[in-house]
């Protein structure tokens, strides 16, 4: 018969001697295993006569039980002891240097159209916004565009399908739609796009800029079929051109931080406003470089005017009383012009490299009082 007390010391001295965790399970399964020392014990209980399994069985059961515990104690021991010893191991050099940290750049055209709304709010403006999916009425019709008149392709506009009203809304071409939305504020529910318009919620006098993506199907070295303008509305009494012309010219020699920035008007034609113009700046593309201040060439930059009576009607203002002046510049185009980038197309292309060299800190935030950028 089995002498259970050597069994039990034997097993003892093996958990108490086992190095690791696989000598103790290698122990435990020569013990509790399938067919472990205490195992076959344990079977043989079938075979006793019931006096003999009323004394040994609580015996054997007892030495199953001690062992069982013993194991479990060690394995507790040796983890605290693992864990010890990693700790001893391992440590932290806080002395090290840290790993180079890749830092973001704000991308040019949010610089300039940051800087340009820093320079308009000081003369006045309130921001406002509007949809980039914009419908046939605010984006052409509202603007005096007459129906199926050629000039709603002049914009090679991207149309959406149909919806299931018979509408076919559009990717909303020039930011002028905002123009009706902010003029039209009193008299329609337009609840939310309008950030920050007017104090007055509407009623002129009126002063905004509205800052935004637009999109016409072109690409070329200076159009890229998304875009940036940035639009202007200003409505009072007595408005004239000589106040555009102030506005606009005002705002090119604090955008370059010059006046010697040569900008000419020449006539042009906008369904939306009467008389209509476009203002070019002055600039060098000979070379790799667009330099402004020099050279022959001639870049447009906004296109502007007096705001068209019909659309005032459109919006519920008298003409005579309510005149007004629009512009809309091309935000991108600026930044062209000033950062000296001399392709448009590079300016969405998502290039890392490009972004390193062209982009800002995050820093260097637009504030006429100590710095455009
Ligand atoms: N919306 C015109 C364009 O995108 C620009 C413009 C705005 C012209 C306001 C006149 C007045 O070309």
């Amino acid at each position: 018969m089995t002498d259970l007390t050597k069994l039990e010391a034997d097993l003892s001295a093996l958990i108490a001697a086992a190095p690791d965790a696989a000598a103790l399970e290698a122990v435990r399964d020569a013990a509790l295993g399938k067919s472990g020392s205490i195992s076959d014990l344990l079977k043989t209980r079938g075979a006793m006569s019931p006096d003999e399994r009323r004394e040994r069985g609580p015996l054997i059961n007892g030495l199953r039980d001690r062992i069982g515990a013993a194991i479990a104690e060690r394995k507790a021991e040796l983890e605290a002891g693992e864990l010890d010893a990693r700790l001893a191991a391992e440590h932290v050099d806080l002395t090290l240097p840290p790993p180079p940290e890749r830092r973001g750049r704000v991308h040019p055209t949010m610089q300039v159209q940051d800087e340009m709304i820093a320079i308009f709010a000081e003369m006045g403006f309130g921001l406002a916004e509007g949809p980039d999916i914009e419908d046939d009425f605010h984006n052409f019709t509202a603007l005096n565009f007459p129906p199926k008149h050629p000039a709603r392709e002049m914009h090679d506009t991207f149309w959406l399908p149909q919806d299931e009203h018979g509408e076919r809304k559009v990717l909303r071409t020039h930011t002028s739609p905002v123009q009706i939305r902010t003029m039209q504020r009193t008299n329609q529910a337009l609840p939310g796009w309008i950030a920050n318009g007017p104090p007055n919620g509407g009623e002129p006098p009126i002063r905004i800029i509205v800052p935004g993506r637009t999109y016409r199907s072109d690409s070329d070295a200076t159009h890229t079929p998304m875009f940036h303008q940035l639009e202007g509305l200003v409505i009072d009494r007595a408005i004239h051109m000589g106040h555009l012309k102030w506005t606009l010219e005002t705002f090119i020699a604090r955008y370059f931080e010059t006046p010697l920035v040569e900008t000419r008007f020449r006539p042009h034609h906008f369904p939306f406003t009467e008389p209509s113009a476009e203002m070019d700046v002055k600039c060098d593309r000979s070379g790799a470089d667009i330099k402004i201040g020099q050279g022959d060439d001639w870049m447009e930059i906004v296109g502007c005017g007096m705001v068209h009576p019909n659309v005032l009607r459109t919006c519920g203002l008298d003409p005579d009383v309510w005149q007004g002046f629009a512009f809309g510049f091309g935000i991108d185009r600026l930044g062209m012009l000033k950062y000296g980038v001399p392709d448009l197309r590079d300016m969405f292309a998502s290039d890392v490299r490009w972004l390193d060299h062209y982009g800002f800190s995050a820093f260097a935030a637009p504030n006429p009082a100590t710095g455009l950028s």
